[in-house]
Order: C-alpha cells, then sequence, then structure tokens
C-alpha cells in the first residue's frame, strides 16, 4: 500500500508548522493520552516526560516523517531504531490507535482553525501508514526474538544470580532465567528492557540497559549506574542498587537495539566511551576477546577517576594478554592515589590521533550527549564518513 498524492502534498505542506509546533503538540498529546488511557502510564518512563525529552523525541521524528513523506527511504534507519525501542517496551498493534486518537487531537487543537478536515484527514491517513509500517517491522522483531534458539516473546522471568559492585557508582546484575532453559544470544552492543514495578511506585516502570559481558547462552548482565541525587534522583537506578538483591526474580524482555558490533574481519575497531557508556563497549571487547582476532582494537574510556571507573582491572588484563588491544585511559579529575590514567583532564583525542585514527576503522561510542557531539565532531573533522561511526544514546533519543 501507499499514500495518495495529495495526503502526500498536505502533510508535507504542513511539515513547517510542526517544526514550529512539535513540542506543544507531543505536550498536550502525551497530557491528554495519560489523563484518558492511564494504564499506559505502566508502559511510559514518567521522568522522561517531566524532563520532556521524550516530548522532544516524538517531536523530532513526526516532523522527520511529515518532512520526508515523499522520500520514506531516508527514514528507514529512524524506524528500525524506534521499532527496536518500542520492542523492548511490548508495544503492541492495539496500542497504535489509541496514539493515533491522541496525536490527531493535539494536531488538531494546537492548529486551531487552520486545522480544515482536509488537512486533518491527510494526517489520520499518513499516520495510519506510518503505524501499520511500525507494526509489521515490530512484529518481525518480535518474531526473529521468539524464534530464535534460546528466544521468547514478550517478557520472561529471570533471577538475580549475582549482584557485584564494580565501582562507587555502578554496580552489575547476573540474571538466569527461571526456567533453566537457555537464553538467547544477542549482538554485542544490544539491551535488554527490565520490568519492576518499585514499592513506592504508583506504575510499573520499564527501562533498557545495554548488555555489558559478550553473549554466552545462559545468563545476562547488566551494568548499572546510579543516576542523579536528591531531586533528580533516578527512579530504577536507585531501586536496583538499594533494593533488588540476590534470588529476587526480575522480567525481562528478548535484547533488542540496532547499535551493534558490525561483523568484519578487515576493520579496525575503536571503541570510545565515557561512565557508564562502557556497557555496550564491554560486551563488544569481550566478544572480540573471544573470536581471537588479530585486528587492532583500541578501548578508549574516561572516568570521573578511579573511585567511580569500573571495569579497569578487567580490560587492563585483556590489553595484557592480547597484543593488538590497546586500553587508553583519561581521568578527568585523578585524585592523589590514582595511578592506572593515561591522561588527566577531559578526555582530548588529539592526544591520541596517532592511535586511533586509522584506516577503515569503525568507531563506536556511547556516553554523555556532549561528550558524543564531540567525538563525533573530531572524528568527522578528521575525515571519518559517517558509514564508520556508531552511537547510542541512553536515553530517549536525540540526533547528535
Ligand atoms: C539503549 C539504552 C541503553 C542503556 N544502557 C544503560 C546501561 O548499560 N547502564 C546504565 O546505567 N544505564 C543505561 N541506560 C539508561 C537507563 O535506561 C536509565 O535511563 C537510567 O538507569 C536512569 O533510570 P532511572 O529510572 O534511575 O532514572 P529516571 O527516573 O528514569 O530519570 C531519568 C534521568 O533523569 C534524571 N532526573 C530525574 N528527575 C529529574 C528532574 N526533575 N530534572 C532533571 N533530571 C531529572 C535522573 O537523574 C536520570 O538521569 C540505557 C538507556 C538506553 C535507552
Ligand atoms: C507512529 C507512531 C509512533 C511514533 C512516530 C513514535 C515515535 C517514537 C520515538 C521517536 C521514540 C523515541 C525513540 C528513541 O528514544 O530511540 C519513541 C519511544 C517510545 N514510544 Fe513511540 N512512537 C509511535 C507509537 C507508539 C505507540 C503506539 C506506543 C505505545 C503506546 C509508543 C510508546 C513508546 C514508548 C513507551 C517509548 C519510550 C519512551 C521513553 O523512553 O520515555 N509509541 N516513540
Amino acid at each position: 500500500m501507499s499514500l495518495n498524492e495529495k495526503t502526500i502534498g498536505i502533510v508535507k505542506a504542513t511539515a513547517p508548522v510542526l517544526a514550529e509546533h512539535g513540542e506543544t503538540i507531543t505536550r498536550r498529546f502525551y497530557l491528554q493520552m495519560f489523563s484518558q488511557n492511564p494504564e499506559l502510564l505502566n508502559i511510559f518512563n514518567a521522568t522522561n516526560q517531566k524532563t520532556g525529552r521524550q516530548q522532544a523525541a516524538l517531536a523530532e521524528a513526526v516532523y522527520d516523517y511529515a518532512a520526508n513523506i515523499d522520500n520514506l527511504g531516508t527514514l528507514t534507519s529512524a524506524v528500525q531504531r524506534i521499532a527496536h525501542k518500542h520492542a523492548s517496551f511490548n508495544i503492541l498493534p492495539e496500542h497504535y490507535p489509541i496514539v493515533g486518537k491522541h496525536l490527531l487531537e493535539a494536531i488538531a487543537h494546537v492548529l486551531g482553525e487552520a486545522a480544515t478536515d482536509e488537512i486533518l484527514d491527510a494526517w489520520q491517513e499518513a499516520y495510519g501508514f506510518l503505524a501499520d509500517l511500525f507494526i509489521e517491522v515490530e512484529e518481525g522483531i518480535y518474531r526473529e526474538n521468539q524464534q530464535i534458539s534460546g528466544g521468547w516473546r514478550g517478557t520472561r522471568e529471570f533471577k538475580v544470580v549475582n549482584k557485584v559492585k564494580e565501582s562507587d557508582l555502578i554496580t552489575s546484575f547476573y540474571f538466569e532465567p527461571l526456567d533453566g532453559l537457555p537464553v538467547a544470544d544477542f549482538l554485542p552492543g544490544q539491551y535488554i528492557g527490565i520490568y519492576l514495578h518499585p514499592d513506592h511506585s504508583e506504575h510499573r516502570c520499564i527501562r533498557q540497559y545495554s548488555l555489558s559481558d559478550a553473549p554466552n547462552g545462559k545468563s545476562y548482565r547488566i551494568s548499572v549506574k546510579r543516576e542523579g541525587e536528591g531531586e533528580t534522583r533516578g527512579i530504577i537506578s536507585h531501586y536496583l542498587h538499594d533494593n533488588v538483591q540476590l534470588d529476587d526474580v526480575v522480567e525481562l524482555c528478548p535484547p533488542c537495539g540496532d547499535f551493534y558490533l558490525i561483523d568484519r574481519s578487515d576493520a579496525p575497531v575503536v571503541l570510545m566511551s565515557a561512565g557508564v557508556g562502557q556497557t555496550p563497549m564491554l560486551s563488544m571487547l569481550n566478544s572480540l576477546t573471544r573470536k581471537k582476532t588479530d585486528l587492532p582494537i583500541i578501548f578508549v574510556h574516561s572516568a570521573i577517576n578511579s573511585r567511580t571507573h569500573a571495569f579497569g582491572q578487567h580490560v587492563r588484563d585483556i590489553a595484557g594478554t592480547n597484543d593488538n588491544i590497546e586500553q587508553i585511559l583519561f581521568y578527568d579529575e585523578p585524585t592523589d592515589d590514582c595511578s592506572a590514567h593515561h591522561y588527566a583532564g577531559r578526555m582530548d583525542l588529539e592526544l591520541v590521533r596517532d592511535k586511533i585514527d586509522l584506516p577503515e576503522a569503525h568507531y563506536y561510542f556511547c556516553g554523555p550527549l556532549g561528550y558524543m557531539a564531540m567525538v563525533k565532531g573530531v572524528l568527522q573533522g578528521w575525515g571519518v564518513t559517517k558509514d564508520r561511526l556508531h552511537y547510542e544514546v541512553f536515553g530517549p533519543h536525540k540526533d547528535i
């Protein structure tokens, strides 16, 4: 099925209005939707609503769709990313009409008299078209996750079999399935969705965590940073650290995500991270180490100091026993007893250019948005092409 030309014309013509009012529309959309369909508060992250990050992500997506409706091929990678994120929340076909109804109402409200029936009909059709596309892509992900050996659909119960403090801020959790059956392999870099209902929270909460070790068929490991304090205290990261203990049962959805190590035997790999952004890089590093490749692999990491730095010894051990692997460490604020770092201060890529500016290398990076914008800017300045840059945002997506 395809959209008719008239609809395409109207939606494209209204795209600039969306650019102007996008976040007002999506803010109203969420307010209305949660007041009329409060059950969805068990799916969406309330904090991302409060901080406005989710409204911004949705507004950006709706605008991109409108602006590119005559050339939907350009949206393929965004559709994949969003569909994988949706799959980790177990979004189902029956959710789409609810979102569509409230989105259309919000567009009509914000556009006021400018929202003619013709415009609203066009948007209705365009929304239906996009919804069908997501439903199809998401069903493909669910099917694949179910059919793969050790896979499943929806959520599955896992027991916490180990909890390890990795640094002052980061703790790892190891999960094995209650049914005792194997667990699906994943692509290094992918994440799982964890479903928890803390006693003090009115609603169930779903969060994503990158898998921080290589696949092993038996268990999964995540490594979680305590986020914020006081007013900005993160709900689930603190709950995991303080309340989730050995033998507790949690629900997990299968591994998802479009950020993963590309399996190539001819390209060096540069893994770059700041803080807890190193979790997907650890999975990639551990997987590459097991494969016993000869490719140059450079692990560049930035932490505040040795107290907050997790997995330092692990990466040092790997680098010490594999000639092709090198670790480069920056400490922002080293204390007197810090000795493991190579550089003091914020990560400065020019200082290590001779080691990481490698022909054909693929660059994977993850950390705060400002950090990733810096990495991308410097690498592009060196002439690294877009197809060799891969990054993950630990929150509602933002193009950097
Ligand atoms: C693909 C993906 C992979 C991820 N992988 C990891 C991982 O490996 N390890 C990891 O630790 N995290 C990871 N995350 C982040 C994780 O999903 C959670 O977002 C994180 O743990 C915070 O959840 P929370 O419930 O503690 O915070 P929430 O309550 O959801 O709050 C979200 C953020 O907002 C801040 N905040 C809270 N209230 C306010 C306020 N009033 N004003 C401003 N800011 C506020 C919090 O400090 C927190 O940083 C990943 C996220 C994604 C999307
Ligand atoms: C065509 C319709 C839709 C569009 C364009 C859309 C778009 C988006 C975008 C852009 C994101 C952010 C993705 C990211 O961070 O990488 C997102 C996340 C999300 N979407 Fe959708 N979505 C749609 C339909 C739905 C439906 C039907 C539901 C279920 C009710 C839903 C639930 C969610 C949830 C729970 C998140 C994560 C929110 C968070 O992290 O706070 N979406 N969506």
